[in-house]
């Protein structure tokens, strides 16, 4: 794969076709998102998908505009918001960040991946996702539709779980340092909407000239997975 037109065609693709989502702001715009909007949308699409997850998130948001007034909330307020989404210990973990935020930061959420994985119940997926997507640091942001990009792209041969580190390492080779936070969400946007689990859209995908998994005729191939 060469590296930097795979760039240009996934980024001149999101340019096109970026999904309009409440936690974003427009590629090419030169406006940053609200970072309590980003950490707030990628702690609950760890759990579910963007439409799944879109209703909670525009109420989220309309009783809780900011960090400072979740924290004001009572913790049986927010879990009976959260019920519906699933694993509870989330939305816990939202309110200790929150209040973390508010108490030791002054209500400004930190802007590197270090200072955000700081945070009590921020893991790495979250500290490198709100990196990238609100401050623009070239972290690199993998989840299951990111793996199952790069597994396809490179037609990785070793099946999840054990891949992981593998499509990390892969992943991390391809990130866009000019425009991480468009990189990640253009990933994201690839793997949601063509390079689905089943029946990919080879035929409208910007990057099928890079793929191997295309090449060999057989994309939903991968990722390969362990049989349980
Ligand atoms: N899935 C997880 N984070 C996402 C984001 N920021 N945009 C679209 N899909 C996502």
């Amino acid at each position: 794969i060469k590296v930097a037109p795979f760039r240009r065609r996934l980024l001149d693709w999101y340019d096109r076709e970026a999904r309009a989502l409440p936690w974003r702001t427009p590629p090419r715009s030169g406006m940053r998102p609200d970072p309590y909007r980003v950490w707030l949308s990628e702690v609950m699409l760890q759990q579910t998908t963007v439409p799944h997850a879109m209703p909670y998130f525009l109420e989220f948001t309309r009783r809780w505009p900011t960090v400072e007034t979740l924290t004001a909330a009572e913790d049986a307020e927010v879990m009976s918001a959260w019920a519906g989404l699933g694993y509870y210990a989330r939305a816990r973990n939202l309110l200790k960040t929150a209040r973390a935020v508010a108490a030791d930061h002054g209500g400004v959420f930190p802007d590197t991946e270090d200072g955000l994985l700081r945070l009590p119940g921020v893991g790495p997926y979250t500290a490198a996702a709100v990196a990238a997507i609100a401050f623009d640091r070239p972290a690199n942001v993998v989840d299951g539709n990111v793996e199952r990009v790069v597994a396809r792209l490179h037609a990785v041969e070793t099946p999840l779980p054990g891949a992981k580190p593998e499509l990390k390492h892969l992943a991390g080779g391809l990130v866009a340092a000019d425009r991480p936070g468009d990189w990640a969400q253009a990933l994201m946007d690839l793997g949601a909407t063509i390079c689905r689990p089943r029946a990919p859209l080879c035929d409208r995908c910007p990057v099928a000239v890079d793929c191997e998994a295309f090449r060999q005729g057989e994309p939903d191939r991968y990722p390969l997975r362990l049989r349980k």
